[in-house]
């Protein structure tokens, strides 16, 4: 007898196969276009299942990003900065599990917690409980929206996004042995016409821009860059959006300084876990050194000629026309 679980599995399962597919990336892998936006089919069967079954609570923080715009970043960041005062080094909370884990064992995405074909069990998880996920504004599980928790959303100029996104797909599809499938220029020409891992980059940051003007206590809107280039002020801007702020006791200590170096690129780059570790996603397995690789702003110029950078350029010019955001 199939149980409740594995028959909405199958639901999804249905459903994805009849969805517009599209090959797509070095690895060459099935993309599937829902409601406007193109997932690979792990995660979007999660998400159908998160959007069906996931109860938010007030408390809940969720960090959303645009894939490779610096999500691993942001999860140590804030999972230091709400954990920074457990006292028990044995919680596998406390912040010093960073320093042995990779920042993605940390803080799952709610998709990836959804899709073993059985629904988790979330709700034994104390609060403030702390999620990421990659969804566009409009997938949010519905509960979300209705339940006033906070949303942290991270972006990144599409160039480098890009260029992140690309280096990122190589390498799994060298780990994983395929002949590469799509060059960079063909990759190049689907991200632009919005076909790429969770694209339309555009609408995706759009609808969470839009909603962060809209409802500022609920949404945060960050970029990559401003976070590179003011770490400490964006951390603290963080603290207090998330309900916890550094006190003036905390800053003359040092306390917002001190997270900051210990996740900054250099060193988490520099960690066991990080340089031999792996962990599995769907049925692959990543290894964790391919989640740092540059940490810069501006390496897309020495990937894209002028003429990609300006196609680019203009076109998020024109998307984000009126909207008051610039990149
Ligand atoms: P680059 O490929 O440009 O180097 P995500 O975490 O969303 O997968 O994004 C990965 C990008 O964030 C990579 O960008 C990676 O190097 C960068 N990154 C990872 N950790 C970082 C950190 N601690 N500080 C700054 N950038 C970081």
């Amino acid at each position: 007898e199939p149980t409740d679980d594995q028959e909405s599995y199958n639901r999804y399962k249905d459903l994805i196969s009849t969805l517009p597919t599209q090959r797509w990336g070095p690895c060459g892998d099935d993309l599937h276009q829902h409601h406007g936006f193109w997932f690979p089919p792990f995660p979007l069967e999660g998400l159908m299942a998160a959007q069906d079954h996931f109860v938010a609570r007030p408390t809940d923080v969720i960090l959303v990003t645009f894939p490779k715009s610096g999500t691993t970043w942001l999860k140590a960041l804030t999972f230091a900065t709400i954990n920074r005062n457990r006292a028990d080094v044995a919680e596998p909370n406390h912040p010093l599990s960073m320093l042995k884990l990779n920042p993605h064992e940390c803080v799952p995405l709610i998709s990836f917690l959804y899709n073993d074909g059985r629904l988790p069990d979330l709700d034994s998880l104390h609060g403030p409980r702390l999620f990421a996920e990659h969804a566009p504004f409009s997938l949010l599980p519905e509960s979300v929206l209705g339940s006033g928790c906070r949303i942290v959303y991270l972006c990144r100029d599409p160039k480098d996004n890009l260029v992140s996104l690309w280096h990122y797909m190589l390498a799994q599809a060298r780990a994983r042995g395929l002949a590469q499938y799509h060059s960079f220029d063909e990759v190049f020409e689907l991200f632009c016409s919005g076909i790429s891992m969770g694209g339309p980059m555009w609408d995706h940051v759009l609808d969470y821009w839009r909603e962060s003007l809209r409802r500022p206590e609920r949404v945060m809107f960050m970029k990559y860059e401003q976070l590179k280039g003011d770490t400490g002020g964006c951390l603290k801007r963080l603290a207090e959006f998330i309900g916890c702020p550094f006190s003036e006791e905390e800053e003359r200590e040092g306390k917002v300084e001190e997270i900051v170096e210990m996740c900054s690129f250099e060193r988490l780059s520099e960690l066991e876990v990080n340089k031999n570790g792996r962990i599995g996603i769907g049925s692959t397995e990543i290894e964790n050194k391919d989640f740092f690789r540059k940490g810069v702003v501006g390496d897309w110029n020495r990937h894209l000629t002028a003429e990609m950078a300006e196609r680019l350029d203009r076109i998020t010019e024109e998307k984000f026309r009126g909207s008051g955001l610039k990149f």
